[in-house]
């Protein structure tokens, strides 16, 4: 079944996304003042609330990227792969890992392994979307900032995506219910 925008609704509104990032990064101002703070976005799903987010952050912030991928339409392959890395070394900051959603975990849980090997004084994990209901047993994740926890269903809009499509709307969108199941979700 091909899927497309009228398939969802309206799930979390833009002025509560936004009201909530304000939340988050006051907290974080606090965490990390005085601190070396590299904002580190995991594309492509976290460009739109990571560069919400960094504006609220100290101006010293200094911003990198890299990619994983686990995703193909709207069920987990369950394939971890890091297509492109960061471009400074990470060795002495304070990292913050900025994720659009954690669904079973396996992607934040890979990438964490593999960053905590680079001598960084801290890294510390912000998404803006969690689904708990989804983690799997044997992955291990602590969320240290979490936008919304929400039960599992499938979203798109604020930097998510369906096969590529809608990251650039301004609400998260959920998946209606009575799709659900013919959709295969
Ligand atoms: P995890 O490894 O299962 O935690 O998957 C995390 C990644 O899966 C996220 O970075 C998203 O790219 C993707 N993902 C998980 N759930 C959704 C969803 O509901 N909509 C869009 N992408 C999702």
């Amino acid at each position: 079944m091909e899927l497309s925008l009228k398939d969802f609704e309206v799930f979390i509104k833009e002025e509560t996304i936004q009201a909530r990032i304000a939340e988050m990064a006051e907290k974080i101002c606090a965490d990390f003042e005085g601190k070396d703070l590299v904002a580190v976005g995991v594309l492509k799903g976290s460009f739109v609330f990571m560069a919400d987010l960094v504006r609220h952050l100290p101006p010293e912030t200094t911003c990198d990227f890299l990619r994983v991928s686990s995703y193909e339409g709207v069920k987990s392959t369950g394939k971890v792969r890091i297509d492109f890395d960061l471009t400074q070394p990470i060795q002495g900051k304070d990292v913050l890992i900025i994720e659009d959603i954690i669904d079973t975990g396996l992607t934040m849980h890979c990438l964490m392994q593999r960053l905590s090997v680079r001598g960084a004084n801290s890294i510390s994990l912000c998404t803006l979307l969690d689904k708990p209901s989804r983690r799997k047993d044997d992955v291990d994740v602590s969320v240290n900032y979490c936008g919304f926890k929400i039960e599992n269903r499938f979203v798109l809009g604020y930097g998510l995506d369906l096969d590529g499509k809608y990251r650039n709307l301004r609400d998260v969108y959920a998946l209606r219910s009575e799709v659900e199941e013919a959709a295969g979700y």
